[in-house]
């Protein structure tokens, strides 16, 4: 096979998670590239639609599907309604997660100590309880495929100390856990399963520290490569562990983080202004 075939995915059937915006809507559009019909789904219909137009728009078949993964049931749902409206699965990227929320919808960021348990609750049944149910509900689908594949996005965040998020880490380190056991698992039904690991990403989620220049320029000084992704970065990455490229990877988990997590990358010398963090 020519080497860039091994990337396309004409006619796979794929449920994108969290498709709405910034890295999810990235990965869905380039799996649309890909050959992909795609199940998109978020909270948000009104949002989402903005993506299943891009996504038709490439002349592939798609399909909205909205629902809250933080309520009970809702994960498994979104899988049997993406797996009826396209005639199964062959590729899940569940890509939705959160950090922990304030009522005015902006990320709450504070270390443990001074963390509420209700933040910590509301983290964990988004980005792993919902995790669980939806890699339940997609196995079946997945196992009856010639070409499964299924990615957590995951991030680096899960491989390094990250406070003042340790929820959000916690789960994200739970993810990877997920993958390799899932990996094991699944494999003698040819199911591969790995995850991905962004760094930091220009998006929604993180407007909070790309907005504000000195916890940017700090966060930046970290990353080797000295700069932001964008999510547009992350959707090789995706592509690669989605289609037969990979076809012998399983069980990895493939960071994609400008340098962030090379232990000790700081001692490449570049400067790093104070942390605007007051030690705890
Ligand atoms: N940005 C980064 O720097 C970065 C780095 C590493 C890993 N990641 C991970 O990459 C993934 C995407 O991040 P992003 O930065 O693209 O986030 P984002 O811009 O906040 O987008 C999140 C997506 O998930 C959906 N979503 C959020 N909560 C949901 C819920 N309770 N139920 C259903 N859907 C939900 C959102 O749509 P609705 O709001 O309409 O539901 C949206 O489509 C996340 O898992 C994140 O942890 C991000």
């Amino acid at each position: 096979m020519n080497a860039l075939e091994q990337f396309r995915l004409d006619g796979a059937r794929a449920l994108v998670t969290g498709a709405s915006r910034g890295i999810g809507k990235a990965v869905a559009e380039g799996l649309a590239d890909a050959g992909c019909d795609l199940a998109l789904t978020a909270r948000r219909q009104t949002a989402l639609e903005t993506t299943l137009r891009t996504v038709e728009d490439r002349g592939r078949k798609a399909v909205a599907i909205d629902g809250d993964l933080a309520e009970t049931g809702v994960a498994t749902s979104l899988v049997d309604r993406a797996a009826s409206a396209l005639g199964g699965l062959d590729i899940v990227v569940h890509n939705a997660g959160t950090l922990p929320m304030a009522e005015d919808g902006s990320p709450v960021l504070t270390p443990l100590q001074n963390a509420r348990q209700e933040q910590w609750d509301a983290v964990v049944a988004v980005n792993l309880n919902a995790t669980a149910a939806l890699c339940r509900a997609a196995y079946p689908y997945l196992a009856d495929s010639t070409r499964a594949s299924l990615v957590l996005m995951s991030s680096v965040a899960g491989l390094v100390g990250t406070p003042m998020m340790e929820a959000y880490a916690a789960t994200k380190a739970a993810q990877l856990s997920l993958t390799r056991s899932l990996a094991v698992g699944w494999s003698r039904r040819g199911v591969r399963v790995n995850a991905l690991c962004p760094g930091w990403v220009r998006t929604d989620m993180t407007a909070f520290a790309a907005g504000t220049a000195p916890l940017s320029d700090w966060l930046t000084s970290h990353v080797p490569l000295g700069r932001w992704a964008t999510p547009d970065e992350v959707v090789g990455a995706a592509l690669f562990l989605a289609s037969p490229a990979s076809s012998f990877v399983t069980g990895h988990a493939l960071v994609v983080d400008g340098g962030l997590s090379i232990p000790d990358g700081g001692l490449a010398g570049h400067p790093k202004p104070a942390s605007p963090f007051a030690p705890a």
